[in-house]
């Protein structure tokens, strides 16, 4: 039998694969958890690559150590990881300090410098924002930085020793021409100037040298490398092991969701809460609020991210020490509409609506409502409130569905599939595989070994074999549909009223 070995660098944990690509089982599956670094300013989020590392190698060695699988049955590896994070490098390849994330708002100062000197829109999440912060607040290693990848950009270094970007993950950087495909050397250039002007220093190299090179966009799938003799003795890999480009988790979790032709729109209940589908053109949002990202496999990805999803839902786990299952029950005690409690979720600032330096706020609340269940149905309708709101905007760009795929570990949680099918009005389906961005990885993996093989497999092919539904599609209940869209009314009101939130459309 030969492997695809998928490996997700997320924000809670990496999660791992072993894919049979000719069956589309999967045959082993192994994850590490861990958390984000404590202690820092409010809205500072940040990880040691480091700890990526260290997982990537206890999730290669817990698949490797399935009975029956040895590494030599592995023929490709597709990494995908969390986007934007800013992972700077010195000159020996060693991170410079941690890596500030995707869902690091303490950059909203720079994101709005940087929207202007661009002259288009740069969400705070995107790397750009990190970096020039980095310039202005440690100016010493801002110097010291030789190089800047993404997160799966890392492992694919550790793994092959090339240092490479692929024009997905990298469009979330806000430093590529999505149009071209490649990087965009008039807003390098504005950044330079915005990045010495604070901290002049005449011989600082500048950013393009700081980047690395991109891969060519028009054969995405074309190999990054090969696993290195270092990597294989690191990882318990065979050396001379291909391994694909990869991508951002929701560029992985587009091919996982089969999300690689039009008219699928995927729905990921993740640390982020993310929809996305493939388009042939270029999706612009004149607001930015809907990125639009290149794909990974051809094509563009407009995407909606919000931050805020089930972190609001963990809030109320740690709060009151229950777990999700029976918070859930608790919550299905509750009547829909929550007797008018509402949670305005953005406990860490918010990327749609444009709130970055939000915090959230509890409306309405009666004598009573601050119990466990009542509490967790808030989170629930708060998160999927402001989700639809999204997707609205992305209808609004022509983006539609008949139906929603969903994926990401919240969308085996039953009553949190009928608050959405009834926020969006539309019938929503889980996947077989909740981890679609793993799942992605290694089917990319599989695309771009079959391409180095000689015997290219469409990636239609490969959805077909292992892609699938689970079950029945949760259909909108009518009369919460009615009661959903009043409340998203009231919702988006108090919204504008406690933000002042021109952005909030
Ligand atoms: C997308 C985004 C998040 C992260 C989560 O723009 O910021 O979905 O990729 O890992």
């Amino acid at each position: 039998m030969t492997l695809s070995l998928g490996l997700d660098v997320g924000t809670q944990g990496t999660k791992g694969v072993l894919l049979d690509a000719e069956s589309g089982a999967i045959v082993a599956r192994a994850s590490k958890g861990y958390g984000l670094i404590e202690g820092l300013e409010a809205g500072a989020a940040e990880q040691h690559p480091s700890t990526w590392r260290d997982a990537v190698r206890l999730v290669i060695r817990e698949l490797l150590a399935t009975p029956g699988i040895d590494a030599a049955q592995i023929s490709a590896i597709g990494v995908s990881g969390q986007q934007h994070g800013c992972v700077v490098l010195d000159d020996k390849d060693a991170p410079v300090r941690p890596a500030k994330l995707w869902c690091d708002t303490a950059t909203a100062v720079e994101a709005a410098e940087l929207s202007v000197a661009f002259g288009r829109p740069v969400p705070t999440g995107f790397t750009a924002s990190k970096l020039l912060w980095l310039a202005r607040n440690e100016p010493a290693n801002w110097a010291r930085t030789r190089r800047v990848l993404l997160p799966h950009d890392y492992i694919n270094l550790l793994l092959t020793g090339e240092a490479a970007m692929e024009a997905g993950d990298a469009s979330g950087t806000g430093l590529l021409d999505i149009l071209e495909r490649s990087f965009d050397e008039a807003a390098i250039d504005a950044f330079d100037l915005l990045a010495n002007k604070h901290e002049a220093s005449p011989t600082d190299p500048g950013l393009a040298s700081r980047l690395p090179r991109l891969m060519d966009p028009q054969t995405p799938w074309r190999p990054v490398g090969f696993v290195s003799d270092a990597a294989a003795v690191e990882f318990g890999l065979t050396a001379g092991t291909l391994v694909s480009a990869g991508g951002g988790d929701n560029m992985m979790s587009a091919i996982g969701s089969g999300a690689t032709t039009p008219g699928v729109v995927t729905v990921s209940l993740g640390t982020s809460g993310t929809v996305f589908a493939h388009a042939e053109q270029p999706i612009v949002d004149p607001d930015g609020l809907i990125a639009p990202f290149c794909g990974s496999t051809g094509g563009w990805l407009p995407l909606l991210c919000v931050m805020n999803l089930t972190g609001v839902t963990e809030e109320v786990s740690t709060g009151f020490d229950m777990g999700h299952e029976a918070l859930t029950a608790s919550a299905r005690q509750v009547p829909p509409g929550c007797e008018g409690l509402l949670w305005l979720p953005y406990l860490n600032g918010e990327r749609v609506p444009d709130l970055p330096l939000a915090t959230g706020s509890l409306v309405g609340m009666r004598p009573g409502h601050l119990r466990a269940g009542t509490l967790y149905r808030a989170a629930l309708e708060g998160t999927s409130l402001n989700l639809a709101w999204g997707v609205e905007r992305l209808a609004r760009l022509g983006i539609h569905a008949k139906e929603l795929r969903l994926v990401g570990g919240a969308a085996r949680n039953p009553l949190w599939r009928e608050i959405l099918a009834a926020c969006f009005n539309t019938p929503v389906i889980p996947l077989a595989e909740p981890e679609s961005a793993a799942l992605g990885a290694a089917m990319q993996a599989a695309w771009s070994w079959r391409h180095q093989q000689g015997a290219p497999v469409a990636m239609r092919e490969l959805s077909t074999r292992c892609v699938h539904t689970a079950g029945r599609p949760t259909l909108p209940d009518p009369d919460q549909v009615a009661l959903y869209l009043s409340i998203a009314t009231r919702f988006r009101a108090e919204v504008s009223k406690q933000y002042d939130a021109p952005s909030a459309k």
